[in-house]
């Protein structure tokens, strides 16, 4: 009953599973995540180098589910946070507050508060922020994150570093920094960076490093230093797109750790942040096809993942494989040029332009790849359309609802109407 599956075949995704069945079971649009390969990507990184003190901090916007999370503690990873929210459910996941590194931008004192009073370490990442971060925390423990000048990413939207972007301090102003932190008597246990997100290679984020050691050394007594994240996936995976080479970037990294934790003479913990590496691939969501039809030349395939669901494509281009699976059928040798789109009122909502696929027809079920990564964590109400139910295949094959979907209900919470009208 699938009619075309490469890619969920080849990672064994469904597990036995059917997911026309799952899609009639827990209704449609569907966030879907495979526990395995949820654990798989966790160790693949954990192993990334033979340095020994290396931490994977994973980082939560990609994925907070509750589920999501305790999978990836038990897997021994720590997790970063960006806002008062993911640390809250972090701490509902089990994480203790040493485990959780607070990266904050553009925040208020109380957002602080609110992380120093939890016992999470906070990392700022402008003078100002520095400033306040002393006011309401004198004498305390503090991290800074640098700019060191390299930047890189899938789409302008997402390069973090590097000369165009509000985030980081420039390295001139280590002096700056020094000064703040004597002013109100703050330990400087930690300096971190984010060069950008999905790189494929692993030049820019080497030679990132290596600037941001460079600073690291300005600095004595430092507890770690934490590179970020960015560690891409293949999104194309239907075409045989390679994955990011891990072995050898790993040694790259490896080689730079341990000449700097030579260099640095004290010991010193080096951490790595990503987000998607971990969460895309483990996650499909299931999608009921509720039209299709012809309009000026162009063949549209009509489904329930809006982008209220899924903002990526809409968002930054991004590309997201689509799998079709239907009852008994065999699939038609045949392929055509379709245009998947959404249900919501704007005609941006293009799920997948002009692809070549099998012919879907209404009634289908399809899945949308690599969806684990900024899918559930960007949806929204958008129409009022009601945010999806996930579920996970655990490990033993067990399908466990993780989150319910919302009902109309929810629309009204914290909504007051007006007395009289
Ligand atoms: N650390 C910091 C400080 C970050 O800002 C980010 C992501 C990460 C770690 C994790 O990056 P990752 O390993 O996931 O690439 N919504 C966009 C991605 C935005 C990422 C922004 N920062 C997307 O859907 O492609």
């Amino acid at each position: 009953n699938k009619i075309y599956t490469k890619v969920t075949d080849q990672m064994n995704f469904w597990e036995g599973q059917d997911p026309v069945a799952l899609a009639e079971k827990y209704g449609t649009p569907l966030y879907v995540t495979n526990e395995r390969i949820l654990r798989q990507r966790c160790r693949d990184l954990k192993n990334l180098v033979t340095y020994p003190n290396f931490v994977v901090d994973y980082s939560a916007k990609a994925n907070c589910g509750l589920a999501f999370l305790q999978i990836v503690r038990s897997e021994g990873l720590e997790v970063d946070a960006m806002s008062p929210g993911e640390i809250y459910m972090e701490k509902k996941a089990g994480f203790r507050a040493d485990q959780i590194f607070y990266i904050c931008n553009n925040v208020s004192a109380e957002e602080m508060e609110y992380a120093v009073k939890e016992g999470v370490v906070v990392s700022v990442d402008s003078l100002s922020q520095l400033e306040q971060f002393g006011q309401i925390a004198p004498g305390h423990e503090v991290a800074v994150r640098f700019n060191p000048g390299v930047g890189a990413g899938h789409h302008e939207k997402v390069v973090t570093a590097g000369k165009k972007t509000k985030f980081g301090i420039e390295p001139k102003y280590v002096p700056q920094v020094k000064e703040l932190l004597e002013k109100y008597d703050l330990k400087l246990i930690g300096i971190n960076q984010h060069i950008g997100s999905l790189f494929m290679t692993g030049e820019a984020f080497v030679a990132s490093i290596a600037a941001l050691f460079e600073i690291a050394k300005q600095f004595k007594g430092l507890r770690f230093v934490d590179m970020g994240g960015g560690f891409g996936i293949p999104y194309k995976k239907e075409f045989d797109e390679a994955p990011l080479d891990l072995k050898e970037l790993g040694q790259a990294i490896d080689k730079a750790l341990y000449k700097f934790a030579e260099e640095y003479g004290e010991q010193i913990t080096l951490r790595i942040e990503p987000g998607r590496y971990i969460s895309a691939e483990s996650n499909v969501i299931l999608s009921a096809v509720h039209s299709v039809k012809h309009n000026h030349d162009k063949k549209f395939v009509g489904c329930d993942c809006g982008f209220n669901v899924l903002q990526r494509p809409i968002m930054y281009d991004s590309y997201h494989g689509i799998e079709i699976y239907r009852g008994t059928e065999e699939p038609s040798e045949q392929t055509e040029t379709v245009t998947i789109v959404g249900n919501i009122c704007e005609s941006g909502d293009i799920l997948a332009k002009d692809r070549e696929l099998p012919e879907i027809r209404k009634g289908d079920v399809l899945g949308i790849l690599d969806a684990g990564a900024y899918g559930f964590t960007m949806a929204s109400n958008y129409n009022n359309r009601l945010r999806p139910a996930e579920i996970m295949i655990r490990e033993n094959g067990q399908v466990v609802l993780t989150r319910e979907r919302e009902v109309l209900e929810d629309l009204m919470r914290h909504v007051i109407p007006l007395e009289e009208v």
